[in-house]
């Protein structure tokens, strides 16, 4: 049987404001270059390149009753998620403003986003039939960080798979994983989230990305840790398998890392070997770097099996 995924977390649109963005209080006006109203969030973007890929997915999260909350499912819906366990509830949907430089500025207002709970969750997974359980983003979600390991124990015990990539924890408290850790198939930090986890196990702060995932591994799931355009490794046992990035044209990095995830999950659901989930996570990852948004370029089924192909090899 196939898997039938369901992503639970964030679900916004991101505002994208090119140009000369650093703000002059003081009533300045000052002159954009580009401004683009994309679906954002790592929940939604992880979620579209599963649909990508032709995995069965949906995402459950809140948006609010206004604008931007259609425009998300709608967004949603066209990148072949199904979105109808993501309702409106009263008040703003969550927006991410990205000032976007050399460097980035990201303003972001939770909203809506911020009331799903687990119960809803639950409810979705029975609803949609789901078989795998893909948490983003739940630092965002404040009942997903404070309850994710009940609803995590719960799905496990109801025979699915799980997975969870936190991001970052925007109050820097990064409470809640641990508890996560025994019921978790696959945890997808990036290396500075990786740190930030492990450091709260109890242990002291690992040296380092690679004993960070360690630390986490010895604690239940598969650790995958992506590091940018250096790539991304696993933790297998003593084992740490290892694979580089594309050597690709950056355009914008938003939610490459979502991109990846979706390419390893895919992978992985089918019970393929850690090296191919690995190349496969990359090609994934590298090939959304070539576009704007999170969305804007993701990878297909085709260009991962022949780039994913010629670089399992390459891997270890
Ligand atoms: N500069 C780059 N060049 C090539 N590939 C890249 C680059 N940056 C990211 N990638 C690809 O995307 C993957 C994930 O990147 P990254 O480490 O940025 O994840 P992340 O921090 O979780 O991202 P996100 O901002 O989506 O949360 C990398 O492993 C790599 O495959
Ligand atoms: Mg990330």
């Amino acid at each position: 049987m196939s898997a039938r995924v369901l992503v639970a977390g964030d679900a916004n649109l991101d505002l994208v404001l090119r140009g000369d963005v650093r703000p002059r209080f003081g009533q300045a006006e000052q002159y954009l270059t580009d401004a683009a109203l994309v679906l954002g969030s790592s929940a939604g973007i992880c979620a579209s390149g599963l649909a990508r890929l032709g995995v069965d997915v949906g995402l459950v999260a809140r948006v609010g009753t206004d604008f931007f909350g259609e425009r998300t499912r709608a967004l949603l819906a066209a990148n072949g998620v199904d979105a109808s366990e993501v309702a409106a509830v009263p008040g703003a949907t969550g927006l991410s403003v990205i000032l976007s430089d050399a460097d980035r500025s990201i303003l972001t207002l939770p909203g809506a986003m911020a009331t799903l709970t687990i119960e809803q969750v639950w409810d979705a997974v029975v609803r949609t039939g789901a078989t795998h359980l893909h948490l983003a983003s739940f630092f965002l979600v404040p009942d997903l960080a404070a309850r994710g390991a009940e609803l995590l124990g719960r799905a496990r015990a109801a025979g699915l798979t799980t997975s969870l990539d936190t991001n970052w924890d925007p109050r820097e408290v990064w409470d809640g994983a641990a508890g996560c850790l025994p019921h978790l198939d696959v945890l997808l930090p990036n290396a500075t989230e990786a740190v930030e986890l492990a450091a709260r196990l109890g242990g002291g702060r690992p040296a380092d990305a690679v004993a960070a995932a360690r630390l986490l591994a010895s604690g239940g799931p598969l650790v995958v840790v992506k590091d940018g355009g250096d790539g991304a490794f696993a933790v297998d046992g003593e084992q740490v398998a290892r694979v580089a990035s594309l050597p690709v044209e950056v355009v914008d990095t938003t939610g490459a890392g979502d991109s990846f995830d979706a390419g390893f999950l895919t992978a992985w659901l089918e019970g393929r070997p850690l090296a191919v989930c690995l190349a496969w996570a990359s090609v994934a990852g590298s090939i959304s770097v070539t576009g704007a948004g999170g969305t804007g370029r993701q990878a297909t089924r085709e260009e991962l099996e022949r780039a994913g192909a010629g670089r399992v090899g390459q891997s270890r």
